[in-house]
Formats: C-alpha cells, structure tokens, sequence
C-alpha cells in the first residue's frame, strides 16, 4: 500500500524539529483528522539555507513533510513557492488516493511559511499574493 520511500521517510524522517529566530513559520492544520503541521524556515538572501518540521500526525503527513522540506532546502523562496502537493507525492512514489490530502498539509504549511517571512520582510512573492493563513484548514478526503 505505501511505497517503500514513504515507509522510508515515515521512519527515518529529515528534517525533524524546529528553528530558533526563524525567518519564516507556518501552521497548518486539518479540521477532520486534526493533524497539525508546522514549518520553520531559515532564509538568507530569498534562499532557504535550512528548514524542519514538527508534524503531530499521521505517516502520510509525517513523510509528506520529510520529502517536502528536502524538496525546497536550498531552494530560493520563488521556486519554493511553486512546490505543488503533486511533485511531493511523484517524489514519494505515490500516497494511496484516501491519503493524498495529507500531502496537501506539507505544501500548505510551507506556503504558510513563506507568507509569514514575506510579512516579516515587506516582500511579496509571486503566488502568495491572496494567501490567507486563516482560511488553510484542511479536510480529509
Ligand atoms: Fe490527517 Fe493524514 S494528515 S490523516
């Protein structure tokens, strides 16, 4: 049912953990199941020099995370933006369709912290322009 790169970030999660003096948090949370996602991000010059996780929630969305936060590291806040639910799941080799959402949680929670440094920074990033923190509930299926 689950791919053996999902068990393997499921696991042997990267990235676990948080970031003291943050540039950039996000929370996110899913009404239904009530998993909770939260991303801190490490940014210098508009690229990310380091990102964790702390994810109370389920294997999907604990690997989710994992794979999403090594997909933008290094990355610049532009092209982080443009991470889509859809490439983590291509690089997790699929998540079974009842589980897809829980990937959602992880591109969510990262566009929420973007937003969050671009309100800290007064910059706008392309894509962020109508984010609305307040509305990212999420519901299963
Ligand atoms: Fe809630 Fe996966 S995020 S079931």
């Amino acid at each position: 049912m689950y791919t053996e790169t999902v068990m393997d970030h499921f696991k042997n999660p990267r990235n676990v953990g948080n970031i003291e003096n943050a540039d950039g948090v996000g929370q996110v949370g899913n009404a239904k199941c009530g998993d909770i996602m939260k991303i801190y991000l490490k940014i210098n010059d508009d690229i990310i020099e380091d990102v964790k996780f702390e994810t109370f929630g389920c294997g999907s969305a604990i690997a989710s995370s994992s794979m999403a936060t090594e997909l933008i590291k290094g990355k610049n806040i532009n092209e982080a933006v443009e991470l889509s639910n859809k490439a983590v799941v291509e690089a997790l080799g699929g998540l079974p369709p009842v589980k897809v959402h829980c990937s959602v949680l992880a591109e969510q929670a990262i566009k929420s912290a973007l937003y969050d440094y671009a309100q800290r920074t007064n910059k706008v990033i392309k894509g962020l322009e109508n984010f609305n923190p307040e509305e990212e509930e999420h519901s299963c299926h």
